[in-house]
């Protein structure tokens, strides 16, 4: 199993290139089910989580072709099969999102249910209402969920849960109400720019959505969608978390193909802790002005403050001159992270969903284990910036969202090393 080793204690500086968004691609990926002819698909990036979603979707008759200029082209051969296995789903439960496409266009979908992850309870039950609501029969079988619908009508429906909106649940909505017969409106839709980026794929392909990155989202259902060329978001979480290890190292990057309206959440944290962001064409320059101030954080749904960075921005908290609190309010126990940085040194106090960040004056280098992907970039972020050696176990949970993590920090002065460990 791979392993970093992390010398801490350099300072990062040079351009980095953000790369397409992991979590507009997947169901992006996904949506190609329900499309006529060839798709072209730019800037998905190389993740282990695309290629075990393009795994899913060869198994579902889609011919998949990555092309040497990192292009890839998708073609639905056939339609016969419409079972999504527990195998694949249990790796990345982002499978779930084929589950609005196969029912409307194959008419029936049996998709695994994806069980608990690291960051917790994750259930689907918003999903699988929203496709009932558009007409769907479901059962539960076996530990797998049997769609199926002779045909979908257009609905208005609610789709908020206990924590607000859900975005991959508006993603499946979204897609089964694309084909769907008449108008749909989604009522506490996810705001997300990956729902944004999804619903402009759609109308790219034929389709007719309109409010997308809005709470309320309307959909004429058409009859068929075609194939088109599209290009993916830059990630806005790959880009926070280079934001926050420039900060965390007292370093100066560029980047480049960011998007500083899809972070302004991030970005005035950032600056109250007195990390200087600047645009510049295309992208934003980050460097700190080395005193770090503390901060109250609530993770919330675009445009608040994502979950997706919370351990990220935990770890450099961990160093701000005094006490910070992180309120996570998205997945309440999304904290494996905590203990792990504890080793390091950090003083931290969690309650409930809370946790009370003591700024010290240093990490200190240990070995520490990955337990999800947003986690064990933080523990990398640690490892950065730690006094001596820091090695960070399992980086297979950082594979799933970061292309090539550690070729690109060593690009810009980090002393990071991938080696092959033996975990008795
Ligand atoms: C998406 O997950 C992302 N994944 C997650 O990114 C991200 O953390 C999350 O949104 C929140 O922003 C993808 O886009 C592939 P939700 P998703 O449904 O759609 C509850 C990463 O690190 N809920 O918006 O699964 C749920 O438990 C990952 O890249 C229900 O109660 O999240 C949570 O509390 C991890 N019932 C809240 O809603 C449901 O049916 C929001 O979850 C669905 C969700």
């Amino acid at each position: 199993m791979d392993a970093f080793l992390i010398n801490g204690g350099n300072r990062l500086k040079g351009t980095i290139t953000v790369n397409g968004a992991k979590n507009s691609a997947l169901p992006i990926l996904a949506a190609t089910l329900m499309v006529e002819g060839e798709i072209i698909l730019k800037d998905v990036p190389d993740l282990r989580d695309v290629n075990t979603m393009c795994q899913l979707l060869t198994k579902l008759g889609v011919q998949v072709q990555r092309q040497e200029n990192g292009d890839l082209h998708l073609t639905v051969l056939d339609e016969m099969n419409c079972h999504a296995e527990y195998d694949l789903v249990r790796q990345m439960r982002a499978s779930v999102c084929i589950m609005g496409p196969m029912l409307a266009k194959r008419k029936k979908a049996q998709v695994a249910l994806p069980g608990g992850c690291a960051i917790g309870d994750r259930p689907v039950n918003l999903h699988v209402q929203g496709l009932e609501a558009l007409g769907a029969e479901s059962e539960l079988l076996s530990g797998d969920v049997h769609l199926k619908a002779k045909k979908l009508l257009g609905t208005e429906l609610f789709l908020g849960g206990p924590f607000g909106s859900t975005v991959t649940g508006t993603a499946n909505v979204m897609m089964a109400a694309a084909l769907a017969q008449g108008r749909t409106v989604i009522e506490s839709a996810a705001c997300e720019p990956e729902v944004v980026d999804l619903g402009n794929f759609l109308n790219a392909c034929g389709a007719q959505v309109t409010g997308h990155g809005s709470p309320r989202i309307t959909i004429d259902g058409v009859k068929e969608l075609r194939g088109c060329e599209y290009t993916v978001i830059p990630d806005r979480i790959e880009a926070g978390t280079f934001m926050i290890a420039s900060a965390i190292t007292n370093g100066e990057l560029h980047l480049k193909n960011c998007k500083p309206e899809h972070l302004l959440a991030v970005i005035d944290k950032l600056r109250h802790i007195g990390v200087i962001v600047e645009k510049d064409n295309g992208g934003v320059v980050v460097s700190s002005a080395r005193r770090l101030e503390p901060v109250e954080v609530t993770t919330l749904p675009y445009p608040g403050f994502p979950t997706d960075l919370q351990a990220q921005l935990m770890t450099l908290l961990c160093l701000a001159d005094g006490n910070s609190v992180i309120t996570e309010r998205i997945f309440a126990d999304r904290f494996l992270h905590v203990a792990e940085l504890g080793r390091m040194g950090a003083h931290l106090r969690k309650e409930g969903s809370t946790v009370i960040v003591e700024g010290v004056k240093r990490l200190i280098g240990a070995p520490v284990m990955a337990s999800d992907l947003r986690a064990s970039a933080a523990l990398v972020l640690a490892g950065l910036v730690a006094k001596g050696q820091t090695r960070v176990s399992r980086v297979y949970h950082i594979d799933r969202g970061y292309e090539q993590i550690e070729k690109r920090l060593i690009a810009i002065g980090a002393d990071i090393q991938r080696i092959d460990e033996q975990i008795p």
